[in-house]
């Protein structure tokens, strides 16, 4: 099997762990009154320098959220239990702090995150001193970014412009934990497979990358490995080669559902709907969906588990 653990730095952790990660939002109902609302449950990754991890699941499964919890940046009526360490060290708000925009970087899904009143060169350059103009002008080239962009304000900049200032922003800032989320939309093909390549680049140099899409494709080409997300929790973690290789090497029937539903592979539409988070079902959260479930999966929710390598969150996986 591909390397499923990365480059190990003489340390017997990796350098990001999640262990058993919940994040609920404290909601107010005039109706309901005060309830707590369930958006990421019992969620471990684990991510080594020198690897890139793709995140792949469908809209609302909490691949954003996740990127928040890990960055400190949840809004304020979140509640977040788990444990979650860097480089060995529990990630409390203060050591977030110390780390955001330095140690860990983030390619935010929004280019709304972008300053509207600096330029985008100087945004690009962010904390350090001196400028890294060299750099700088290497990615945007390579981005195919304008010479003129780095004079450019954001309001001037066009959405797929805009995206590539904020991957070449967590590029440049020479970040051990790179987080892209979402990063290639508003792109051409050419300048998603070479924002791709810069961060496999950056991963072969030793950091760490998560790399959020919805374009699994993209993660099949360049991740090591692929967490698969459903209703706020993973439900497989498996290489990239078995995801090229087919459901056949996959664990989990909602892995082995997207598999089919690739345009290549059949485009073949996986029934159902995703269970919004303040409606989830009893059991497995995949139930509803699923056709190998039986009655133990409606009652009992499966817990993950190591299989050939990769884990899965099934009782029945093979
Ligand atoms: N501030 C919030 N308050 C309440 N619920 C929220 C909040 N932010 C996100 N959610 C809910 O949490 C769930 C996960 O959201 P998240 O943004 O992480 O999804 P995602 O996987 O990134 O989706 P997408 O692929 O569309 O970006 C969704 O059901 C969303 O509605
Ligand atoms: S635990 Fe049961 S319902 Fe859930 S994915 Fe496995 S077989 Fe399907
Ligand atoms: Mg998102």
């Amino acid at each position: 099997m591909e390397k499923m653990t990365g480059k190990r730095q003489g340390h017997d952790f990796s350098l990001l762990e999640i262990c058993d990660l919940s994040v609920s939002f404290r909601m107010y109902d005039s109706a309901l009154g005060q309830r707590d609302l369930q958006v990421i449950s019992n969620l471990s990754i684990k991510v080594d320098a020198g690897e890139i991890l793709a995140i792949a699941g469908s809209s609302g499964s909490g691949k954003s959220l996740l990127a928040s919890a890990i960055l400190g940046i949840l809004p304020e009526n979140a509640i977040v239990a788990g444990d979650v360490r860097y480089n060995g060290q529990k990630l409390i708000p203060e050591l977030q702090e110390k780390l955001r925009g330095k140690e860990m970087a983030l390619v935010p899904q929004s280019v709304a995150y972008l300053d509207p009143l600096m330029r985008a060169g100087a945004q690009a350059d962010g904390h350090q001193k001196p400028r890294p103009t060299a750099r700088r002008k290497e990615i945007f080239g390579r981005l195919g970014l304008p010479e003129n962009a780095e004079s450019l304000y954001p309001f001037q900049l066009s959405g797929g412009m805009a995206r590539r200032v904020l991957v070449s922003t967590a590029l440049i800032a020479d970040a051990g934990l790179i987080i892209a989320d979402e990063p290639t939309p508003g792109m051409s093909l050419d300048q998603a497979l070479e924002a791709l390549k810069l961060f496999r680049e950056m991963a072969d140099d030793g950091k760490a990358v998560i790399l959020i899409t919805h374009d699994i494709d993209l993660a099949f080409a360049f991740a090591d490995k692929i967490a698969v997300f459903y209703a706020g929790t993973t439900v497989e973690t498996a290489s990239a080669l078995e995801f090229r290789t087919g459901p056949e090497a996959l664990r989990h029937p909602y892995s082995k559902a997207l598999w089919r539903a690739l345009p290549q592979n059949g485009f073949e539409p996986i029934a159902g709907f995703q269970p919004y988070a303040g409606n989830l079902p009893k059991g497995c959260l995949f139930a509803p969906r699923c056709s190998c479930k039986s009655s133990q999966c409606e009652q009992e929710a499966p817990p993950v588990r190591e299989l050939r390598g990769g884990e899965v969150r099934c009782f029945y996986a093979t």
